[in-house]
């Protein structure tokens, strides 16, 4: 809408329709200032569908009469029809969203005068985000549900692979992939069930509040409620014009969801170097270098990490904005939409592009193999053998081990190969029964805690998601449309 804001700043506007008082037209500039409608357009779904609910109730309580009633209905599939056929006329002179409709439908039809009763704009606006959020809480929580999926549809593919697990990115102990992938499916479940915590905090009718104070008018809320599928009705009308909670809330289980996706893509381009080599990206979505021939880089995972970086910063901007409101409703409100939707457009591509490039990443087995089968990896496994079977105190046989560790370091040689003799001077246990347990893929199966990467509860933990995600509703996933 650049050239239209162009265009305003020269032209001026017409009378606004709440200009009754007013004797002067607003300046150019007031109106490119103040505009949403280059933004907020892109509610007209949820705004259209709060219209016919409020004339339906209109009708209702006696306000309009069912000719009326009908010809708004007309009137609004027009204008529907209109904004998706795109040839709607917007108009920056119009300020928003609900000035452009009010105008377009006064002008098409004589009873578009009388829905406004007892309807603001600030009830209004609270209305139509609130439907927004909701099916966009639907659209987020599917590709959640779809990038679990893949995650747990790579655990699949390589269900018996090994790979070293790190702390301080330093090898640790050896653990299977899938249960590092399944670790990302309990991350994403969580941030599944703050969504849905949002959904029902969101999931609150502020319309018939009026501009604050409600209505003389003998308006149906209830009606209204069950028509636009609500399932409060918020209690207070200074509350319910004046509260932004619910995108607050969103914006920031997006934040840990974001932070989520960015530590799982932080991973994969680990993975991806040649220094780990884990892990192949699918062609189509890496980039060559303009310099240098041999380059395959991970951009995308880059921008899901660069990306999580807005999802902040969208939060910190309307937590601030929110701050020093006097009550009730301020025009600083406005500037909840573009943080909003920058959010969910951000979390929206970020979980779609990573279940896409999930299933079609492929593992180096060798690669992971040969790094899980690291002796050094189960000096741990040393230790508690010590302890389980030998009853040496848990901190006497970590100092036997580490120097055990030491003296094959000061070899050159691996844990394995250290001589019976040599080793004896660390740890007088050390002999054949300790050196077999150096085998990484044995030491899983010793594992046997809840939660541990014993392959058998592994196996049952990706059988269990696979169930449960198979059954998973997939909401719809038109919201965001605009
Ligand atoms: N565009 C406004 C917003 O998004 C709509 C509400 C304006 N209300 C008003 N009284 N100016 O907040």
């Amino acid at each position: 809408m650049g050239e239209d804001s162009e265009k305003l700043a020269s032209s001026g506007g017409p009378k606004p329709l709440w200009g009754g008082r007013f004797t002067e037209k607003p300046h150019p500039l007031f109106l490119q200032f103040t505009q949403s409608v280059s933004y907020d357009r892109r509610l007209y779904r949820q705004e259209i569908t709060v219209w016919r609910a409020y004339a339906q109730m209109l009708e209702s309580v006696g306000l309009l009469t069912g000719e009326e009633r009908a010809e708004i209905f007309q009137g609004l599939d027009e204008i529907e029809r209109e904004i998706e056929q795109g040839s709607f006329p917007w108009s920056l002179e119009r300020e928003d969203l609900h000035m452009n409709l009010e105008a377009e439908l006064t002008r098409k039809t004589k009873a578009a005068s009388k829905l406004h009763a007892g309807r603001s704009r600030n009830d209004l606006v609270a209305t139509t985000t609130r439907l927004w959020v909701k099916e966009t809480i639907g659209s987020v929580l599917s590709r959640i549900r779809g990038l679990q999926k893949s995650l747990v549809g790579l655990g699949m593919r390589y269900k018996d692979l090994l790979l070293p697990g790190y702390t301080h990115l330093q090898r640790a102990q050896p653990v299977l992939l899938a249960h590092h992938l399944l670790a990302y499916v309990e991350m994403l479940e969580r941030d599944a069930r703050r969504l849905q915590d949002c959904l029902m905090g969101t999931d609150v009718l502020p319309l018939g509040s009026g501009a604050l104070a409600g209505s003389t008018l003998p308006l149906d809320r209830k009606l209204l409620a069950r028509l636009l599928g609500f399932r409060e009705i918020a209690r207070n009308s200074m509350d319910a014009v004046s509260d932004r909670d619910y995108v607050v809330e969103f914006c920031s289980a997006c934040v840990l969801l974001g932070v989520h996706l960015s530590r799982l893509a932080e991973d994969l381009i680990l993975w991806s170097s040649a220094e780990f080599g884990f892990l192949r990206l699918p062609e189509g979505f890496t980039s060559g270098s303009s310099l240098m021939p041999q380059k395959r880089n991970p951009d995308v995972l880059e921008l899901v990490r660069g990306k999580s970086g807005r999802l902040l910063g969208n939060l910190v901007a309307l937590v601030t904005m929110l701050k020093g409101l006097p009550m009730t409703y301020n025009r600083d409100m406005q500037e909840d939409k573009e943080r909003l939707f920058d959010t969910a457009d951000t979390v929206l591509g970020s979980l779609q592009v990573l279940a896409l490039m999930l299933d079609g990443a492929e593992i180096d087995r060798n690669q992971c193999e040969r790094a899980a089968s690291d002796p050094s990896l189960l000096a741990t496994d040393l230790v508690e053998w010590l302890v389980v079977i030998h009853g040496v105190p848990f901190r006497h046989a970590h100092g036997m081990i580490g120097k055990l560790v030491a003296l094959a370091e000061q070899r050159g040689i691996s844990l394995a190969d250290l001589p019976v003799e040599v080793g004896k001077e660390a740890c007088p246990f050390w002999g054949p029964p300790m050196r077999e347990l150096l085998e990484s893929k044995k030491s899983l199966f010793r594992r046997q805690t809840v939660g541990a990467p014993h392959p058998k509860s592994v196996e049952a933990e990706l059988t269990r998601w696979q169930k449960r995600l198979g059954r998973a509703e997939r909401p719809s996933q038109k919201s965001d449309e605009g």
